[in-house]
Parts: structure tokens; sequence; C-alpha cells
């Protein structure tokens, strides 16, 4: 199947941990659909760890869903979600058990992959805890890519290895639509900025068909849930899902979006930042800097898109105030072409005309600021 944009959606990992069940799933896709995530792009419902009973079924060798968590089976879950318009994921894991300690896929690929389709899975994300020593995990991400091409069902594959064995130079030749790049997040400044700081370099990898993920998002969380470490402001969650939109980085939601803030919701369904998100070239942004992101300063990135436009990000890691500049030269249109930039502000759709030469603007700690342009004269 092809996956041609940043896939979108929710996974119930970063609030719920092991606390899903049929109920959580089922009100989560009513507030999917419900608060306009649905229209606005987030397609995709995952279930992650912890939704199976702790053993395979002794006769079929099948995992089985747990029981007291979803009483009436997966399909009941999937039927539901799926009436509602969106998109049905589970989780795996390469490994024998799953991080949680759960069973894992590992040499039962194809029986699972037959068992997701079953559920009426779109979508699969597959771990890579407790792999056998004697395994080679690139080869544990190709069997469960032909499993999935094998069962019959169009399955997102959502590979989850942490960024080991420089998952970035073999994972799309393994079948992958996205792979996790990364440890995992957790609800804090700086856990963020160091996943994007780590990232930036290696996006020339990510593009259509098989797409970075720097992990789920945190937008919201303020330090409740199951990888809660603090919280962070409203400013910094801006700046996060800012740069996952420049990175062309998978949408997926981690809050509990069924009480999610009127805040966070006009932020996470911002139209221009889903525009630069999902445009279809998916090119790499580039940075004013040497560095790439520089971890506790300001720095400028600029992401070509299709129809000529181009976004513009000043972002400021810094703990203190400081003043980002959009140097024209920098993005290639040096003062002696005429040219400069046709800059609408992304966050609050001020029209800020053709910018030439320099533009400055004056960032509080954490914060950010993306443009959506055009070239002018
Ligand atoms: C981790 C993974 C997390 C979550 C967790 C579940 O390995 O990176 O995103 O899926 O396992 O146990």
């Amino acid at each position: 199947m092809e996956v041609l944009r940043p896939p979108m959606g929710f996974n119930t990992w970063n609030t719920f941990g092991a606390e899903i069940n049929e109920s959580v799933i089922k009100e989560t896709a009513d507030a999917m659909v419900d608060k306009g995530l649905l229209d606005a792009g987030y397609e995709y419902l995952v279930i992650d760890d912890c939704w199976s009973k702790k053993k395979r079924d002794k006769e079929t060798g099948k995992i089985v869903p747990a029981p007291d968590k979803f009483p009436n089976g997966m399909n009941a879950v999937s039927d539901y979600v799926h009436s509602k318009g969106l998109k049905f994921g589970m989780y795996s894991c390469a490994g024998t058990r799953t991080c949680a300690d759960y069973p894992g896929s590992y040499d039962h690929e194809f029986l699972d992959a037959e068992t997701f389709a079953e559920y009426g899975a779109d979508y699969l994300k597959y771990d890579f805890c407790y792999k056998p020593h004697k395994a080679d995990g690139a080869q544990l991400y190709r069997k469960m890519g032909m499993a999935l091409r094998a069962c019959g069902r169009d399955i997102v594959y959502s590979a989850c290895n942490w960024g080991s064995d420089e998952v970035e130079k073999w994972i799309r030749s393994a079948g992958a639509h996205l792979y996790r790049s990364t440890g995992d997040i957790n609800d804090q400044f700086e856990s963020y900025r160091d996943i994007a700081v780590s990232q930036f370099e290696k996006l020339a990898y990510s593009g259509n068909g098989c797409f970075n993920d720097p992990d789920m998002l945190t937008v919201d969380m303020h330090g409740q849930g199951n990888v809660a470490n603090g919280g962070c402001t409203d400013i910094e969650y801006k700046t996060e899902f800012a740069l996952w939109c420049m990175y062309s980085a998978p949408l997926m939601l981690g809050c509990d979006v069924r009480k999610i803030s009127d805040s966070a919701l006009k932020l996470v369904t911002n139209k221009t930042l889903i525009r630069i998100n999902q445009d279809i070239e998916a090119r790499p942004p580039f940075s004013d800097r040497q560095e790439g992101l520089k971890a506790n300063d300001r720095t400028t990135i600029f992401k070509l898109l299709s129809d000529n436009q181009i976004a513009v990000m000043c972002v400021n890691f810094a703990d203190g105030e400081r003043t980002a500049s959009v140097m024209m030269d920098n993005c290639g249109i040096p003062a002696s072409s005429g040219y400069g930039l046709h800059m609408v502000d992304a966050f609050t759709g001020e029209d800020l005309g053709v910018q030439k030469e320099f533009f400055e603007v004056r960032l509080q700690a954490h914060d950010s600021a993306v443009y959506l342009c055009d070239i002018a004269k």
C-alpha cells in the first residue's frame, strides 16, 4: 500500500499505558470525531501495548484480547472505530514478549499478521523488546513486512526499534511506512527538544512511503498520564507541534483527546501547520546553522514545499528571550536578486508582506514562530 503522507492519529500509550479497555477506545473514537480531529486528518486510532492476555491460545497459537479489557473481542472495537469513519491500529513486538511483557510476534509473524487482518486492523505498531540475541533486528522487521504484505489487508507498518542499528539506512527496504528513530518521548521540554536535535540531520532519509517517526506527541498532556514527566507549557507544546510539522513527522496525538483543551485543539488542527506537515514532497528542512538545531540557542529552519511555497520556522531553545532572524540569503535568496519572502504567520494568520534581505522576530524562551511563504518581489 502507498503511504505518501505522514500518518495522523492517536495512540493510547502516552496517556493510558496499560489502562486501556473497550470504553476508553470507544470514547476516544467519539471524541476524535466530535472535536473535529478526524476532519483535520487524524484518522488512525491505535491501541498500544497491554491489550492481550499474558499467554497465547494453546490450541490456535493466536494472541487473544484480554477479556477484562476487551470483553467483546477486538472486532467489536474495530467495528466501532470503523463505524465512526476512523481507521483502527494494533500493536505487537518483534521479540518474544512485548515491552510490557505480553506475547510478542517472534516466530509467529505470519499468524499474527493474519490475526490483525481478521481484526480489521489498518495499522500495526511493531516494537523491539525481548529480541533473542541470535536474531537480526533488520531481518525481524523484514519478516513482519512480508507477513503484512501477505495478510490480504492494507496495513500501515509502523516500526519501532527506537533508532537502533542505524534503522534509517535499512527500514525503508523492509517495507515499513514509518519508523521510530529515538528512545521514548516523555512529557517534558528537554525530551522533545533532544529528540528534535538528534533527528535533524537524519531527515534526509525520511520521505514519501517511509517516514522518520520522532514518537507520539505529548501536546496537552500537562504532566498527566503514563509518560508524564512534569509537563510542558502551552508555548512549549506549540514548539513541539510545529517542529513535528516541519519534520514531516507522523502526527500521533498522545494526550487524552476526550478532555483536550480548546487551545491545544486549535493548535493541532491548525490548517497551515498541517499543510506543512502533509506536504506531498516531504522534503527535509535545512538550517541556518552548520550544526542543524542548536539545543540552547535560537535557530531558523527552512522547508521547501510543493506549489513553490516555503515554510520557515524560528525556534528558541534557549532559557531566555532571543531575537531570531530570517536571513533571506540563508534560504537561497540573495538581496541582489530583488526577491524576498512574502510571509504569513502560521499561528495568527497575519500577513507580513514581502520581507527582503532580513527579518527579525523576538521569541520568549522555548517559543517559536512559523511562516508560510511565497517567493516574491
Ligand atoms: C516502547 C515503545 C513505546 C511503547 C512501549 C509499550 O518500547 O517505544 O512507544 O509502545 O514500548 O510497552
